[in-house]
């Protein structure tokens, strides 16, 4: 589908996404990169990271890719720097990494649940933290007028519970608090804006093939009337919106994409 936006809307703007070579986070590259961004992209697989920079290439867009785990706090360094080597500066930092997997709270070890707060939690404050000098108002490469921006992806199912999420529910409660107190704190000393985005289910995923909802639930169709499945597209237009000037006044939401399926509740 076509974007309503203006194609120039980050014009200049350099933007770094973890995770940006694969679903929603891939996405959210190619979406930025159309609307006038230079992309760099994190990732743990090489092969991912370059059939990702060759596609966003393709189309035209300036593009990178750094190999690195957001776990490591050398390696979230070693590709913040390497992004401002490679562009001249950070604009919009997105944290789009994420881990998953379905698993009963019996099952799951306590390394299990470790791992996924690692990546989700841990590893977006990590990131947030390694940026923060190139993203505060007058940092390398930035005028002293305006901050940068952080875009934090999140979930919906924390809001309640959910089957077999319990690991990621925790893990996205804790990126839900980095990013209001990044916005209070680092919104009112850098001027930098932290918002994020919680998607409902998005087709062509990941997220999507490993946690099939009918797996969990049986026909959500039935039992959620507001179940429809999203595309990536319409995250990164939201992203689009919070990440452009049309955002500007937005510091420190979540804004939920996911047609209203959270709320849902069976029929009577
Ligand atoms: C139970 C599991 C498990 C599973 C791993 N573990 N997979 N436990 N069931 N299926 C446990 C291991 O036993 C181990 O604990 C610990 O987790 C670490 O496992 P490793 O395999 O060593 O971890 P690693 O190789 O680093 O892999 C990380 C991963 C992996 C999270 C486990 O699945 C991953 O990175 N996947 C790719 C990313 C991904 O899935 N993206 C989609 C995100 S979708 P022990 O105790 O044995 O040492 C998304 C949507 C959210 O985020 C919103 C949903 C609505």
């Amino acid at each position: 589908m076509e974007s309503p936006f203006k194609s120039d809307i980050l014009k200049g703007k350099v933007v770094l996404l973890t995770g940006g070579g694969s679903g929603i986070g891939f996405g959210l590259s190619t979406q930025f990169g159309k609307h006038g961004a230079s992309i760099a992209i994190m990732g743990r697989r090489k092969s991912v990271l370059d059939s990702a920079v060759s596609a966003l290439q393709s189309l035209g867009i300036p593009a990178v890719g750094f190999q690195g785990d957001v776990r490591k706090q050398e390696d979230a360094k070693r590709v913040v720097e390497s992004t401002i080597q490679h562009f001249g500066k950070l604009d919009i930092l997105v944290n789009a990494a994420a881990g998953n997997f379905l698993v009963s709270p019996e099952d799951l070890s306590p390394n299990g649940f470790r791992t996924v707060l690692d990546i989700d939690s841990v590893g977006t404050f990590t990131m947030c933290h390694e940026a923060l000098k190139y993203l505060k108002k007058g940092g390398p490469g930035r005028d002293s007028s305006t901050g940068g921006l952080i875009l934090n992806i999140s979930a919906t199912l924390h809001y309640t519970a959910y089957w077999y999420q319990i690991h990621v529910s925790a893990a996205k409660a804790a990126v839900d608090a980095v990013t209001r107190n990044l916005a209070l704190e680092w919104g009112s000393d850098y001027d930098i804006r932290v918002n994020g985005i919680a998607p409902g289910p998005i087709g062509d995923t990941t997220g999507m093939s490993k946690l099939s909802p009918d797996e969990i639930s049986g026909n959500s169709e039935e039992r959620e009337p507001l179940y429809k499945i999203g595309e990536k597209w319409d995250i990164a237009m939201a992203a689009l919106y919070l990440a452009s000037d049309a955002g500007k006044y937005v510091n420190g939401t979540t804004l939920v994409v996911d047609g209203g399926l959270w709320l849902s509740r069976p029929r009577r």
